[in-house]
């Protein structure tokens, strides 16, 4: 059981401040999920986290104590990295039980915890297999198992299904939610990928250059997001951002239209456009179109698509799904 408080975080390295003052709060028990572009500090906010990095100024508390100089085998946490080094000359069970081995516990003991995370991982099958003997979801989920069996209080994962194909990724990504429910543990989790952010987080924090952006529920940061780079940054394509003429203004710089909402007609809406491009991914295609004045909007429409590129067509949205903008800001 844990909570994790950031209060204030800078983080410099030399003369170079990547992270600029930072506050979040992780409740007991929650999925956290940090977001961001590559360089935006999400690494870094993990590592100092867990204590491998230190905190150049600012507050982190872990159940109300303060963490800023504790030593990370004194934190109670474990962290699963993207790349998760297995030992190789060790079977699977030897690599689950070598930390406890390390922690003197008693071999029944041992024996009993190395069984508990392999049914929870369905890795039971493969404990007396060596890592080269298992596919690249299997060794993943060795390698949480050697988090697991720690019992922390806290798993930090930074990109941990990285190397994965799309289908062992689904098959994780499944498996971790599970095991969030199983454990009741608290998660900090760094990812690039939107399905897994969306899917997995109680909460997103959303950073942009060092600095938090908007911290909120995956539905409040698609239907709500506070500002022009959050509403870019999460879903997928991403959102329209129509400027100029084409959309009647209201005191907002910038309409944002997801590719979702939009509809098309041959002779009649909001703007019209030519088909440049279409992308069929099999349950829906994505249309790029481009207005007369040369914007650039992209359409995901259901199916395979009934046009053809060089097609003029119409498009059309509900007022109630626009995002305004202006100065990065929503009004
Ligand atoms: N040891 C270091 N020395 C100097 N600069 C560093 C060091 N580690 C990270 N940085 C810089 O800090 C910034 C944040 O890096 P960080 O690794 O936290 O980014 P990230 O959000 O995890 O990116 P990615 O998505 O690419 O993993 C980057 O600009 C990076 O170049
Ligand atoms: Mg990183």
């Amino acid at each position: 059981m844990a909570e994790i408080k950031l209060e204030s975080i800078h983080k410099n390295f030399d003369e170079v401040s990547v992270i600029k003052g930072v506050d979040i709060e992780i409740h007991d028990g929650e999925f956290v999920v940090f977001v961001g572009p590559s360089g935006s500090g999400k690494s870094t906010l993990l590592r100092m986290i867990a204590g491998l990095e230190d905190i150049s100024s600012g507050l982190l508390m872990i159940d109300g104590e303060e963490m800023n100089d504790v030593p990370p085998s004194k934190r109670e946490l474990a962290m699963v990295f993207q790349s998760y080094a297995l030992y190789p000359h060790m079977s699977v069970f030897d690599n689950l039980a070598f930390g406890l081995k390390l922690a003197k516990v008693n071999k029944s003991e041992i024996k009993e915890r190395v069984e508990k995370v392999a049914e929870v991982l369905q890795i039971h099958d493969y404990l007396e297999r060596l890592p080269k003997q298992l596919s690249g979801g299997q060794r993943q989920r060795v390698a949480i198992g050697r988090a697991i069996i720690r019992e922390p209080k806290v798993f930090l994962f930074d990109e941990p299904l990285s190397n994965l194909d799309a289908a062992l990724r689904s098959d994780m990504r499944v498996e971790l939610a599970e095991l969030h429910e199983k454990l009741s543990a608290t998660i900090i989790y760094v990812t690039h990928d939107q399905i897994e952010a969306m899917t997995l987080a109680d909460k997103i924090v959303v950073l942009n250059n060092g600095l938090v952006e908007q911290i909120d529920t995956p539905t409040e940061l698609y239907n709500n997001p506070k500002t022009e780079f959050v509403a870019g940054f999460i879903g997928s394509p991403t959102m329209n951002f129509l400027r100029g003429d084409i959309v009647d203004k209201s005191g907002a710089e910038v309409y944002g239209v997801r590719p979702e909402h939009i509809s098309l007609s041959p002779n009649k809406g909001k703007i019209k456009c030519t088909l440049k491009h279409l992308e069929n991914l099999g349950a829906d295609t994505l249309y790029y179109m481009q207005s007369e004045d040369y914007q650039q909007i992209t359409v995901r429409v259901e199916g395979m698509g009934s046009h053809k590129k060089g097609e003029i067509l119409f498009l059309d949205y509900d007022e109630a799904n626009v995002h305004m903008f202006k100065d990065g800001k929503r009004v």
